[in-house]
Parts: C-alpha cells; sequence; structure tokens
C-alpha cells in the first residue's frame, strides 16, 4: 500500500500588525484582558483589497518551492477555509488559476479549525488508494473582514487573525515504517449538536424567503456568534482525548513525540491539555501570540514557524490536535 509524506510546507502572513492597544481604540478591551484570558498579543490583519486565495497563493508558493517540485506535478487541491472569498464556487476554483493550474480537482474542505487536518486526512486517503500522487493542501483566512469590531462582537474579534499556510503532500513508498517519513494515522470527529454554539447564521438558505435581510445585518447575524465557555471546556476535553486516542493507535506513549503542535485558538486551552496530558512545555509550539486564531490556517502556520525555530526538524515526531465549530476535532501522528 502507498503512504503519504509531507515534501514541502509554506506560509504567509499579510503586513499588517494588529496590536491589542490598537483594538482597545476601537472597542472596549484592553491588552491586560485579552493577553490573560487568551495569550494573543497582536494578529495580522489585511488591507481591504486582499482576498483569501490571495494569501493561500502565496503560502502555496513558498510550499511549491520547498518541497522543490514543479507545480505542474499537483494532481489535486485541497483548501480549508471557514472565509472563503465568495460563497461558491469555492476558494480551491479561485487558487487553481492564480497557480496557473488546470483542470485538476478543486475542492474545497468546509470543517472551520478542524479544516487543515481533515484535508491532511483526505490527501492521505487519496493518497493511499492511488487516486492522486502529489496534492497541494491549503488553509488560509481573512477573518477581519468577517468580524464586529464593537464592543458588542468584542469577545470574538479579538481572537482572530488573517493568514495562510500550505503543505504539499506525495505518495510514498515506505520501507522503514519507524524511521521515514510519512503519515501515521489521522482521527476525524464530529458532534453537529452543537453546531449553534459557534456559528455564522446569516446569509443562509435556511433562514426564510431571504437568505440576507437589512433586519439580519442590523442585528448582527452576519457576524460570527460563539459560546466561549462552551467552546473553551469541549475543546480542552475533545483535544486531550483524540491525542490520547491518536498515541494509543499508534502504539505511542507521549515521551516518544518530539513535537505537539495543536489549534491555536487560546493560548489557555493548549496549556490546559499540556497540563492534562502531562506534556512538557518545550513539546508544545505555539504561535498565537503573533497570530491569533486564524482558524484553518493554524496547523500549516505552525509548521512552517516550527521549522524556522529548528523545533520541527527531518524526522521529528509530531502530534497534531485541533478543535473548532461544528463541533470538529481531530489529531494527526506523523513523522516529519
Ligand atoms: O477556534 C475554536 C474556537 N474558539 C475557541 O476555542 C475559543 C474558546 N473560548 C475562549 O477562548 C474564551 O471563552 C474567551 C477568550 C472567548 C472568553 O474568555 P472567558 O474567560 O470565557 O470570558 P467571559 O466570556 O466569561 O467574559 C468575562 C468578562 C465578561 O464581562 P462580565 O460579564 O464579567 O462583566 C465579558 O463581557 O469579560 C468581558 N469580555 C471582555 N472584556 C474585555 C468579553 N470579551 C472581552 C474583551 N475585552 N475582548
Amino acid at each position: 500500500m502507498y503512504h503519504s509524506e509531507i515534501i514541502g510546507h509554506g506560509m504567509y502572513v499579510p503586513p499588517g500588525v494588529v496590536t491589542n492597544h490598537d483594538l482597545s481604540k476601537i472597542m472596549e478591551t484592553s491588552h491586560e484582558w485579552i493577553v490573560q484570558r487568551s495569550g494573543i498579543e497582536e494578529r495580522r490583519w489585511v488591507s481591504p483589497e486582499v482576498t483569501t486565495t490571495d494569501l493561500a497563493l502565496k503560502a502555496s508558493e513558498e510550499a511549491i518551492a520547498n518541497a522543490g517540485i514543479d507545480k505542474s506535478e499537483i494532481d489535486c487541491i485541497l483548501f480549508a477555509t471557514v472565509s472563503p472569498d465568495h460563497d461558491f464556487p469555492g476558494s480551491a476554483c479561485f487558487l487553481q488559476p492564480k497557480l496557473g493550474l488546470k483542470e485538476i480537482p478543486a475542492i474545497d474542505v468546509r470543517q472551520q479549525c478542524s479544516g487543515f487536518i481533515y484535508a491532511m486526512s483526505m490527501a492521505d486517503a487519496f493518497i493511499k488508494t492511488g487516486q492522486y500522487k502529489t496534492i497541494l493542501i491549503v488553509g488560509a483566512e481573512v477573518h477581519s473582514k468577517g468580524l464586529d469590531k464593537t464592543t458588542k462582537g468584542r469577545d470574538v474579534a479579538v481572537l482572530f487573525g488573517d493568514g495562510a499556510g500550505a503543505i504539499i503532500m506525495r505518495r510514498k513508498e515506505v520501507k522503514d515504517c519507524l524511521k521515514d517519513s510519512f503519515i501515521w494515522s489521522t482521527h476525524l470527529f464530529t458532534d453537529g449538536s452543537s453546531a449553534k454554539d459557534l456559528w455564522l447564521e446569516a446569509p443562509g438558505m435556511a433562514l426564510g424567503p431571504e437568505r440576507l435581510t437589512h433586519e439580519m445585518i442590523e442585528t448582527g447575524k452576519h457576524y460570527p456568534y460563539m459560546n466561549g465557555k462552551k467552546v473553551f471546556a469541549n475543546a480542552v476535553r475533545r483535544m486531550c482525548e483524540c491525542t490520547i486516542l491518536a498515541l494509543e493507535a499508534n502504539k505511542l506513549k507521549l515521551e516518544d513525540i518530539d513535537l505537539f503542535l495543536f489549534h491555536q485558538a487560546n493560548m489557555r486551552i493548549n496549556q490546559m491539555v499540556a497540563q492534562e496530558l502531562k506534556i512538557p512545555e518545550d513539546k508544545v509550539y505555539n504561535t498565537i501570540q503573533k497570530y491569533g486564531n486564524t482558524t484553518a490556517a493554524t496547523i500549516p502556520i505552525g509548521m512552517a514557524e516550527a521549522v524556522k525555530a529548528q523545533k520541527l526538524k527531518k524526522g521529528s515526531l509530531v502530534a497534531n490536535a485541533v478543535f473548532g465549530s461544528g463541533f470538529t476535532w481531530a489529531s494527526a501522528v506523523y513523522r516529519w
């Protein structure tokens, strides 16, 4: 059977830094509140003309160059995002021609903060069956254009940032299961009974004769809503659970893992997961301080930054765990 290997990575964040102090000028919040509750110090926001697929393009180009492949070798694109350029077609359809690629399948993955690991799992399955050989997976978000930046929306607005990350996954014939770089496992979960605890209600076909009305805009239904405490508690619980499951499935102990790359929703969530699982601090790599929550992009951004920081090296055994709207959660284990 074929396996799949991550052969290239890339990331891009827009240059516009927005500090907590900047936010405190437009809404009632403070640097102290945001840092204490979330660990976030700053995030990036795009300028008005920039789109999600613009960020995705830059991250993808870096991943292609890092992989040392010609882009024509890519035979499938998987694009994880919660902030698509348009409702339809999917953002992968807009990215494909920007990359100068033709006719290969370009698929959007709509699994919010868990989207990137879902996409990795789908790519792994495509490669294992022999359907595709070299897959571009990108996670990209422009949140800044969709947040309520007044005091009313501050619980959500201070958390999210814009950014993109990408990897190239390629077919690999594994000779040494323990030493070769390849994806060992992915585990995916959803509990749709909590769908409305973190959601964007409008525009929506479920809303009556019109998917978007002036009234919906006036009442803020076009901004994300989050039941923060419920999301927080479930994130800690589910990320712990799916990490343990991934370790058990691979007959691994916690100490076998060189690096834990968790979703970046809140530094306190990751600290509680590490505390609960007794993971030493230096084995967890966080980027939330600089970028906030970039949803589907947090994992590939974490990969690229961890490589730069020399925390992630060729041969490292990595565990990912993510949690987000849906509720969805997932884990992955691979040798880098
Ligand atoms: O990617 C996955 C999705 N997201 C997450 O996983 C996030 C999960 N949730 C969280 O991270 C936390 O629940 C938050 C950071 C969103 C909020 O932290 P909290 O400790 O749960 O605070 P809270 O919602 O209980 O609010 C405490 C107080 C409230 O004031 P009162 O009612 O005590 O007077 C809020 O109105 O803090 C107030 N508040 C703020 N104050 C200053 C809420 N947001 C802000 C803000 N600045 N930005």
